[in-house]
Order: C-alpha cells, then structure tokens, then sequence
C-alpha cells in the first residue's frame, strides 16, 4: 500500500475567494496547498470590467499570508453587456478567462447573461484574444428539472455555442453528470471540464442522509450514484479533458442552515486530501498528478508548477468549524475522518 505521494505542486482551477473578512478567512487554505487558482468573480457586485478584476487581485494578494506564493488567476463575469473593448483589456492585464453564469443560476448570478445571443460579440472578441470561456452549465428554465439542467444545458446552449465558436477554448465547470462527461470526452480539444472532489465522493443521498444536509447543498447540485461513476472514471482515465476545481465555495455556516439555505461546499482546508481519498477509493492514486498538477496548467497554456508537494497516508478528522469573519464556517464533512493529510512541500 502506499503511504505517501509526492506530486508537483497542483492548482485549483475553480476557486471562489469572495472578499473583506471572509476572503481573509478562507485564502491560507488555498494558499498552503496550491500554486495558483481561477478566481471566480461573482463578487457583489460582480467583477465584470478589467479595472474591477485588477483591484480584487490586488486585495487577495494583500490577504495572502506571509511568504505565500500564491498567484490567483483573474476572470470577469460576462454579462449581456460586456463589450468586446472590455475583453481586449482584459488580455493585456493578464486576466486569463470569462464566466458565465446564465441569469439566476445560482449564488449571485442575478447579473448573468438573459440569452447567450447577447454575448455573441464578446464571445467573438474571446476567441480573437484567447481567452478562455468557463461555463457554468445549468440552464435556468423552470420547466426543467433541477437534475436535468445539466444535460439539457448540453443541448440548447453547449453545443450551438461550441459550433458558432470553433476556436473558442472552453471549460464546462464542476461538470456532474455521465452526459456531461462522455460530452467533453467526445469533443475536440478545445473543450475540457473541471470535476470537485464533492462530486467524485458523494451522490444525492448525501444531502438526505438521516435528514436534510445543507452542507451537501451546492450547485450544480449532487446526482444520482451513476453520475458519480461517471466522474470519477473520467477524472481518473488519464485525459487531458479532465482537470482539478475545488468550487470551494465559502458561506457562513448560519446561512446554509436556514430555511432557504445558501449553495456551496466548503472543501480548500482539506482540498487535496479529498481529491487523493476519491483517487484512492478508485484504485488510481497513480492518476492524481495529472489531473491536479498537469491537464489545467496545460489547457490555459500556463507552465506546470515546478515544486512538489507531499501527501501522507494518515488518519485525522475535519475539524467542525472554523472561524469566518464573525461568524463561523463549517467545511464540507466537518467531524469526520480522512485517510490523507497534505503534508507540505517536498524536501527532495
Ligand atoms: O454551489 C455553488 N456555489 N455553485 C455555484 O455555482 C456558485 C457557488 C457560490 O458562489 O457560492
Ligand atoms: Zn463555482
């Protein structure tokens, strides 16, 4: 059996950070285990111009811990709006990537794009510039069952917009489904998916699991167990299509537990302990290093990081909560035990 795995040091490809306090809170965590992450804008108010993203990146460098060498990745938030002088400024500033989020999707997405037609300028100037289009993939249609919006988003907004826009280099974000999965493993090379360790561990009966479990409760929201199957093979098959994004999404904990209870798993403490205990699980430790350190790096066309990382086969618990500005956090499956803990930079 293995105890221990060293790997170049990985990257969080979907990230949010939010802002103030809580963006205090939650960065150490990323920080401690990652080089760089995509910091997703759906701020309030959202990031949406180049001038918004600079100074946002500026105030997570300033909250990063001492001797941190984190390098957070800028995006902007699309809206019906964005104009393509916008996205030409946001090339020349280093912002790497635009997210949609279609209108009322999910945690502030009330800015979002009403039809993706609106965008189709800023979507031409992406292409031009080689920014990436990281997609929230949910339709919104309330005819929709909220399990379907996935793969129905496949089909009425994916795939038109894949073939109005060849070259557009796209990433369908934290993708749970077999549809979207053998999707983005059937596409070109212009498509590939980012997979949270949430969707690799757990199916739908989490969130039920001897009552309701808000903590569970993230968007695009947990499916059933074929679905899981499907992600973790896909996430452990070696393809280049398939990369690390924690979606570790930070809300306090009084606001996940209330009657109308806020999206979003908390996962950067224990990030890659929950990557390796899924990789484990399916008998492919041997496969975590390309998804976590090489297939990201290499489809923004960023170098691979060149430290190394060490995880040790060591059993602990996930503490309950942690402190969240003045209120308090409680990190997906607080209370209870892993088998690998990340265990700092490689010495040799
Ligand atoms: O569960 C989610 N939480 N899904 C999202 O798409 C947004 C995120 C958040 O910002 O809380
Ligand atoms: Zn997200």
């Amino acid at each position: 059996m293995v105890d221990s795995l060293t790997l170049t040091r990985p990257d969080d490809w979907h990230l949010h950070l939010r802002d103030g306090v809580a963006l205090r809170a939650v960065l150490p965590h990323t920080a401690r285990q990652f080089a760089r992450a995509i910091v997703m804008p759906n701020l309030q108010p959202p990031v949406t111009t180049t001038a918004l993203a600079l100074a946002y990146k500026r105030r997570i460098v300033e909250a990063a811990p001492d001797g941190a060498r984190f390098e957070p990745l800028m995006t902007l938030y699309l809206t019906d709006r964005t104009a393509p002088d916008e996205i030409r400024r946001a090339r020349e500033a280093g912002i790497v990537a635009v997210k949609l989020y279609p209108a009322g999707a999910t945690t502030n997405s009330d800015a979002g794009v009403t039809d993706i037609r609106k965008t189709f300028a800023a979507l031409e100037a992406m292409q031009r510039e080689g920014l990436r289009l990281l997609v929230h993939g949910e339709v919104t249609d309330p005819a929709v069952d909220v399990f379907d919006r996935e793969a129905v988003f496949i089909e009425r907004v994916l795939d038109p917009l894949r073939r109005d826009f060849p070259a557009l280099k796209v990433v369908f974000e934290h993708i749970t489904t077999q549809d979207a999965a053998q999707y983005v493993a059937a596409a070109g090379a212009n498509l590939a998916a980012t997979i949270t360790a949430h969707h690799l561990l757990y199916n739908r009966n989490a969130l039920f699991k001897g009552g309701l479990r808000p903590h569970w409760y993230c968007l695009p929201v947990l499916k059933r167990e074929t679905h899981r199957q499907a992600l973790l093979r896909a996430a452990t098959s070696g393809s280049p299509k398939f990369f690390l994004g924690t979606d570790s999404a930070p809300h306090a904990a009084h606001l996940k537990e209330q009657a109308c209870g806020c999206a979003g798993c908390y996962t950067a403490l224990a990030a890659l302990e929950l990557y390796a205990q899924a990789f484990d699980e399916a008998g492919a430790l041997d496969r975590l290093e390309g998804f976590a350190s090489f297939f990201g790096a290499d489809f923004y066309g960023l170098p691979r990081n060149a430290d190394r990382i060490v995880l040790k086969r060591e059993t602990w618990t996930l503490p309950e909560a942690l402190p969240f500005g003045e209120h308090v956090l409680a990190p997906l499956a607080g209370g209870e035990t892993l088998s690998w803990r990340f265990a700092g930079e490689a010495t040799s």
